[in-house]
């Protein structure tokens, strides 16, 4: 039986955090065995704000390490940028024709980014007609992203019903594969704000990529409560935020985690916090090193990638103008 597929995408905008690592990257590489997988740098989704051109070249080529840092494969699985495949706009703007504006304006996220810029522009309100694109070129099966993108793939599914219904059976219908744990890791400085690499307060993130000590720093200064008691619940925000973080990268549950703290004060749950999460990223950042000034390799990994991608993409965008009555090349 041909394997099912799995997609997913980071956008290349800055250094990536551990929330990133949590709802999605560690999530990438234990799908590889099963499924056919492809994981690109998406650059055509990160101008949607501004980039200076040559922070975007460096962190596209960060990504593509930081993938493969995580065990990515690309023996298995096909990395690669966006924008070297052009079908993903080809199918943007065809799938744009049949998408609501006002189901666009109603999405969550372009309606916090747009309250952050002067003028909105029109590729942050497309935004997810692109995303769409990139899933449904790939007739993907599941998708593995955090809870913030849950949006998203609903509205990739309305695409695809929408097209499959006005021009008959075409694309296959994606779903969300959420993490297990830690679908959404909160800043650390503020627990009721997603943790975010364009936050102001660096002490609110953690980077995949920074110095142990860095790390152990900002846990120690996670913000916590004055309950002075270790449990799991909603009143304790900043503490729970520190158990899901603790749980992903330990693989203990949230109540193993109370039970093995119970009558323990924040000072020790947290030192143990710092050495879990420093000695589950030393590996990636030591790979990380070691990989990222290999431009050869990097460059052998992304070509390649595109190679098998737009093989793939190329057969959906012929499908699709055939259905749509363009007449063939
Ligand atoms: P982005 O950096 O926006 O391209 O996000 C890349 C992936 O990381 C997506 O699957 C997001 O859902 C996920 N992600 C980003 N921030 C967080 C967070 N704070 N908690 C969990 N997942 C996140
Ligand atoms: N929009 C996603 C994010 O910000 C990144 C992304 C682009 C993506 N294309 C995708 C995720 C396709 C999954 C599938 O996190």
């Amino acid at each position: 039986m041909e394997k099912k597929v799995v997609y997913s995408g980071i956008q290349p905008s800055g250094s990536l955090t551990i929330g990133n690592y949590i709802g999605a990257l560690r999530n990438f590489k234990d799908l590889q065995d099963d499924y056919l997988c492809l994981y690109c740098i998406a650059d055509l989704h990160a101008i949607t704000v501004h980039q200076e051109p040559k922070n975007l070249r460096k962190n596209t080529l960060d990504l593509i390490a930081l993938y493969l840092a995580a065990g990515i494969d690309p023996e298995k699985s096909i990395i690669y940028i966006q924008s070297h495949v052009h079908e993903h706009t080809e199918l943007a703007w065809a799938l744009n024709t049949i998408t609501g504006l006002g189901q666009l304006q109603r999405m969550t996220q372009f309606k916090s980014k747009s309250q952050k810029v002067k003028e909105v522009e029109a590729g942050l309100l497309n935004y997810p007609v692109l995303m769409a694109a990139d899933i449904l070129l790939y007739n993907t099966n599941f998708v593995p992203v955090g809870e913030d993108q849950r949006q998203h793939l609903e509205i990739t599914r309305d695409i695809a019903e929408r097209f499959n219904s006005r021009y008959s059976e075409t694309f296959t219908i994606p779903e969300i594969l959420p993490a297990k744990v830690g679908g959404r890791i909160m800043s650390l400085q503020d627990p009721m704000s997603k943790m975010s690499k364009s936050d102001s307060n660096k002490d609110g993130f953690i980077l995949i990529i920074e110095d142990e000590n860095e790390t152990r720093k900002k846990l120690k200064k996670a913000v916590t409560d004055s309950l002075g008691k270790i449990s799991y619940n909603d009143d304790q925000k900043g503490l729970k935020n520190l158990i899901d973080i603790y749980a992903s990268f330990s693989g203990l549950s949230t109540d193993e985690i109370v039970c093995k703290y119970e009558g323990k004060g924040y000072g020790i749950f947290k030192e143990e916090l710092a050495e879990v999460v420093t000695l589950g990223l030393r590996p990636i950042r030591e790979k990380f090193k070691e990989i990222r000034d290999d431009k050869a390799y990097l460059e052998k990994v992304y070509k390649e990638g595109a190679e098998k991608a737009s093989y793939i993409a190329a057969k959906t965008v012929r499908k699709v103008y055939k259905k749509m009555g363009f007449i063939p090349r």
